[in-house]
Order: C-alpha cells, then structure tokens, then sequence
C-alpha cells in the first residue's frame, strides 16, 4: 500500500478524518454509491447521508449498494440536481463530497458540468458547520471535463480565504489528466 493515495483516496482518508458517528453529510454525485455508503459507514445508525443524483439508474445502483449494506435506514436518496440541495437539506452538514464525471458503466453525455458544479459548491460552503469539509474530486481527460475543471480552478481563488481554507492536489510527474482532489475546510460560519 502507497502513502500517497490518488485522489480518490485521499478524499476517503481526509473525510475519515472530519465526519463523526451521528453526523449529517450530503454526498453531491451518487453515482454507483460507493461513497454514499463509505459516508453511511462513518456517520452510523444515529447520523444521515443525503445523496443526490440526476438519473434514475445512478439512483437505483445507489439504493442497491446500501441495501446491501444494511445502510437504508440513514440514506436519504434524491433525484434532483446538487445545484438544489438547500431544498433537501435545511440542517448543518459535517461534510459534502463532490465525485465528478459521468456514471461508470452509464451515459456518458450525462455528466457533472462547471455552471451547476459551482452554484452546489456555494451552497455546501453555506450548508457546512465550522469545521466541516467539502471534497471535490475533478475528473478530466480525452474529450470531456475540461470545460468543468478550468470553471472550478477559476473560481477556487475567488473564495474568502478568511472563512475557508482551499487546497488542491496535483501529480505533476503523471500522464494522461490523473484526478486533482479539492478540499474546502470551513473555518468561520
Ligand atoms: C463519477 S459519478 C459519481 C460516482 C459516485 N460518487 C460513486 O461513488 O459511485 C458522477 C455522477 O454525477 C451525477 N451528476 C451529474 N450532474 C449532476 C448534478 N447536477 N447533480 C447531481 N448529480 C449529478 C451523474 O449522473 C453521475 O452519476
């Protein structure tokens, strides 16, 4: 096992680091539910995960990876846009993970786009408790992505430095576009 992890990964270490037992946290792209369920995983019986995907099958699989898990209980599954989260959730959040792209396995033409990307990122910047953490993991490569990854690079710079820390990863040494991890720390409400 590498220290470090790719992008992914690192999201899941730091995360880990963040949410606590009865916490609630939104999982922004549902996608296949692998993080709705790590997320479930970490905020146990007592704590919720809203998960929002646009598309009937990402939902379906979501629903079926926590079925399996026994997870139903504190999963609240949406089909609606992340970009409208604040109708869903009306609480603080510990955590709000951004999975970008388009579903494995899914269409492609269905992906995660720059405009609607940012509007959610705002509102989880609000939606976060002091101390809670946004993860965004980019995806870019062949003919898509990047419209979406040079939009969120421009607008990280512009967010108060006093009330959130940003970071960004980045694996200079890697070829073809290797996943860059964003990560927003709330520092003041
Ligand atoms: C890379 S996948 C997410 C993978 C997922 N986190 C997992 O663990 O399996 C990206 C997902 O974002 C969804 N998506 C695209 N635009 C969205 C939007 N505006 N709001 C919510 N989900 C969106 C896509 O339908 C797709 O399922």
């Amino acid at each position: 096992m590498c220290v470090i992890k790719n992008s992914l990964g690192q999201s899941h270490d730091i995360i880990m680091k963040v949410v606590k037992e009865g916490d609630h946290v939104i999982d922004a792209t549902a996608g296949n539910g692998n993080d709705t369920a790590f997320l479930a995983s970490l905020v146990g019986p007592s704590g919720r995960v809203y998960a929002f995907d646009i598309q009937e099958p990402a939902i379906e699989n979501t629903r079926r990876r926590i079925r399996e898990r026994g997870f139903e209980e504190r999963v609240v599954l949406i089909k609606d846009g992340h970009q409208n989260m604040d109708l869903y959730v009306q609480e603080k959040v510990s955590a709000v993970m951004f999975n970008l792209g388009y579903l494995p396995g899914g269409d492609h033409s269905i992906q995660t786009r720059g405009q609607t990307t940012i509007a959610a990122i705002n509102k989880s910047m609000e939606l976060l408790k002091k101390g809670g953490l946004i993860t965004v993991v980019v995806y870019y490569g062949g003919d898509s992505g990047f419209d979406e990854k040079n939009q969120i690079m421009e607008y990280i710079k512009t967010i108060d430095f006093r009330r959130f820390t940003v970071m960004k990863t980045e694996f200079p040494n890697q070829p073809n576009c290797p996943p860059i991890l964003i990560c927003i720390e709330k520092l003041f409400p």
